[in-house]
């Protein structure tokens, strides 16, 4: 007994102090859990110019830029950095064969130039609040998962209308900690945002999808754009007359460059972590479905890749859709390293073992906990097959463009079919969905879909277990013999939507019995049915299942937090704001290699390949290398600093996030994290786990001396002393 009581002691000691760098904190708490480690750490401002309620902080210059990304304000005329790949979609909205801005890039020389981008907005965080009680009032613990779901939803809807009665502000309010916590936010959103500059891809994106997830790097990845207001700068849809927002808060910036080991903190939007995932869960993800998700988009993208290669205008369409698939493909694949090497599932059911421990150490814990492991490992168990049937789904029947694009017209047939709704209504729904298959067409080449689809459908067809596959699936594998490539020819051929002219014609004279050409569509006939089998086979179940973890989860989160009563836990991202703070540091990614904490020019000219895409340097920069015509952006040593990395724990969403020194000072753009780390989602490893930004510096020297637009340097505020 004593034995076991020291090692529970050892264990609570190793436990309780986390890792270096680890740890995605609420600027709300800052001060009282962070700050002083913070500024034991270097930090030289304090958690209140952070983060503070009442007057304006450095929260206020950092926004959610689109749907997933973070940017920042560097003017006070609105002007916004956030990465390339994040300005990605907008920029290729403009590109043509003629005015192509991915390859040539885009400077707008003026504000008359800058362009107007339909969709995309930028968010500022105006307040955030502790709603816990509130949130959770009248919930007890003999309510089931659906009772107490209910009821917080209930409650959340009135705090929300509260807290934005009588305002142009939107809420949000989030669970953290597992359901143990929830916090309100209120924002601002700006819609009219433009787009001011974007260097070349060559720059933006150099070193493309070979280095993505990779250290060295040498990818100049930023963007930026500008937020415009109506003449009280407040948000306004896009108008001529809005003018050039005025923020509370724009971030200075820092010439200085980064040594070794020095203080940095990264603010932003991390999308999703799952660092209290217990063992089973680890085990589903990283040794059941990454490697499935992995082999699909293997077989998609190899399609991609080589009809990019013959042909220009492909590369232009596909580029986007390319990059989005390989970018999780690889990140899985690392991930699945990462876990493997850190024996992180092996850790986890240490912990495991002793959370047993303990919950059998008094009857209280043992009411509570006593069942709660076993019970992870039953649900993920039962979890496993519906886990495959659910991405079957998603990477092999929606990995098909043309099911995604006939699905999109399931709303103009659910309409067109109810007697309530008035041919008006139904005419402008067909209406909208002519500019929709423009859009879709400008970026779809049928022939390549048609590889796609007939490796998806036989893979759909021969890797997933009969019971969890869709009855028109295996209807189609009979009739066809096994032949998906003359199923998806004749899809391609039948198809109305594999017809743009057809299509486009249907629906500037759609008649509301028009409905049933397209549902007997082979493309729409296909994925209602998968869908419907999806809704009515797998969901209800996985759905159960998914509450029960869900609750069993948020029962683990409050054990842990008072097993570890040391401890400080910070939350799982949730695509909140929040800091992350660590130090520059390289690392070793493998026995007998060492990394440098930061890159140089001077690799991408080692990088050069006219044969690699990826690896094209522009004339220009080669000029501006040769002259050493870096101005005042090179670093002490001289030379032209492209990127560092350290140990700040981001996590997808911080893409765009601006890296800041001890004083607070923008010094980077935060864009991606090294290979070897990129398990930090579901297991933080200061050994591996490294954030990548590009060095503020290279951004501007581009901007400055690549590009000429020097005028948009001018408008920012650059801080030249420590
Ligand atoms: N890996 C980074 C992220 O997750 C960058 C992605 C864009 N770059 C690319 N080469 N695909 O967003
Ligand atoms: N590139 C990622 C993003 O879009 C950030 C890198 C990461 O996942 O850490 O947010």
């Amino acid at each position: 007994m004593k034995k076991l009581f020291f090692l529970f002691l050892a264990f609570l000691l190793i436990f309780s102090n986390l890792k270096a760098g680890e740890g995605i904190w609420l600027p709300l708490l800052l001060e009282q859990m962070n700050e002083k480690e913070m500024q034991d750490m270097g930090m030289k401002i304090t958690a209140k110019d952070i983060y503070d309620i009442n007057n304006s902080s450095l929260k206020d210059a950092i926004v959610i830029f689109g749907g997933g990304c973070t940017g920042e304000i560097v003017s006070s005329e609105g002007l916004l950095l956030t990465n390339h790949h994040c300005g990605y979609g907008s920029i290729q909205k403009h590109s043509t064969l003629e005015h192509n801005y991915l390859d040539e890039g885009f400077w707008a020389m003026n504000r008359d130039e800058e362009l107007p981008n339909p969709g995309l907005s930028v968010t500022f965080l105006i307040s955030m609040e502790d709603v816990t009680e509130k949130t959770l009032e009248g919930i007890t613990s003999e309510m089931s998962e659906d009772e107490r779901r209910k009821k917080i939803k209930e409650n959340s809807k009135i705090i929300k209308e509260e807290a934005i009665k009588d305002t142009h502000y939107k809420a949000v309010l989030k669970p953290f900690y597992n359901g143990n916590k929830y916090y309100l936010f209120v924002n601002e959103v700006f819609t009219d945002v433009r787009l001011v500059g974007a260097p070349p891809s060559s720059i933006g994106k150099f070193g493309g999808d070979t280095d993505n997830w990779m250290w060295p790097r040498h990818t100049g990845d930023f963007s930026v754009f500008r937020v415009y207001a109506d003449s009280a700068n407040n948000p306004a849809p896009y108008s001529v007359n809005n003018v050039p927002y005025q923020p509370k808060k724009h971030l200075e910036i820092s010439l200085e460059g980064v040594e070794d080991g020095d203080f940095t903190f990264v603010f932003g939007y991390p999308g999703t972590t799952n660092e209290y995932a217990t063992s089973y869960e680890v085990d589903n993800i990283v040794n059941k479905i990454n490697p499935i998700r992995i082999d699909l988009r293997t077989q998609r993208l190899q399609i991609l890749a080589a009809e990019m290669e013959n042909d220009p205008l492909v590369r232009i369409q596909y580029s986007a859709k390319y990059a989005g698939i390989a970018n999780g493909w690889k990140k899985m694949q690392g991930e699945s390293k990462g876990i493997a090497r850190n024996s992180a599932i092996e850790k986890k059911q240490d912990l495991e073992k002793s959370f047993i421990t303990w919950a059998n150490s008094n009857a209280n814990n043992k009411k509570m906990y006593g069942n709660l492991i076993p019970a992870f490992e039953t649900s993920y168990a039962q979890m496993r097959d519906y886990d495959y049937a659910f991405y079957y789904l998603i990477e092999a029947g929606l990995g098909v463009e043309l099911f995604r694009f006939a699905n999109s017209f399931g709303n103009l047939i659910r309409k067109s079919k109810d007697e309530k709704i008035d041919n008006e209504e139904i005419q402008k729904i067909a209406t909208r969905q002519i500019s929709a298959i423009n859009s879709f067409y400008k970026d779809y080449v049928p022939s390549i879909d048609e590889k796609v689809c007939a490796k998806m459908l036989s893979a759909y067809s021969s890797d997933l277990s009969a019971e969890f596959q869709p009855a028109i699936l295996i209807e189609l594998n009979k009739k066809y013999k096994g032949d998906f490539n003359s199923y998806a020819a004749k899809l391609m051929k039948k198809s109305i939507f594999a017809h743009k002219e057809k299509l486009i014609a249907l629906m500037e004279n759609y008649k509301r019995k028009d409905y049933k050409k397209l549902e007997k569509d082979m493309a729409y006939n296909f994925i209602s049915q998968t869908l419907n089998f999806y809704r009515t086979h797998v969901q209800p179940e996985m759905s159960i299942l998914g509450k029960e973890t869900d609750s069993l989860q948020r029962i683990y989160m409050k054990g842990l937090m008072e097993m570890q009563k040391d401890k400080r836990f910070y939350p799982d991202a949730n695509f909140t704001m929040r800091i992350t703070y660590g130090n520059v540091a390289g690392y070793e990614p493998a026995d007998g290699v060492a990394y440098k904490h930061y890159t140089t020019l001077e690799g991408i000219m080692e990088k050069e390949n006219p044969d690699i895409y990826d690896y094209k340097v522009e004339d220009k920069l080669k000029e501006l290398y040769k002259a050493k015509d870096y101005g005042r952006y090179a670093d002490k040593d001289g030379k032209m600093h492209v990127g560092f990395i350290g140990t700040n724990h981001t996590t997808g969403g911080n893409s765009g996030s601006p890296v800041l020194d001890a004083n607070g000072r923008l010094i980077g753009l935060n864009f991606d994290r090294a290979w070897e780390g990129t398990m930090s989602d579901l297991n933080y490893d200061p050994r591996y786990c490294r954030n990548i930004t590009v060095d503020i510096r290279y951004c501007l020297f581009i901007m400055d001396k690549f590009a000429n637009a020097g005028h948009l340097v001018d408008e920012m505020t650059i801080v030249e002393e420590k």
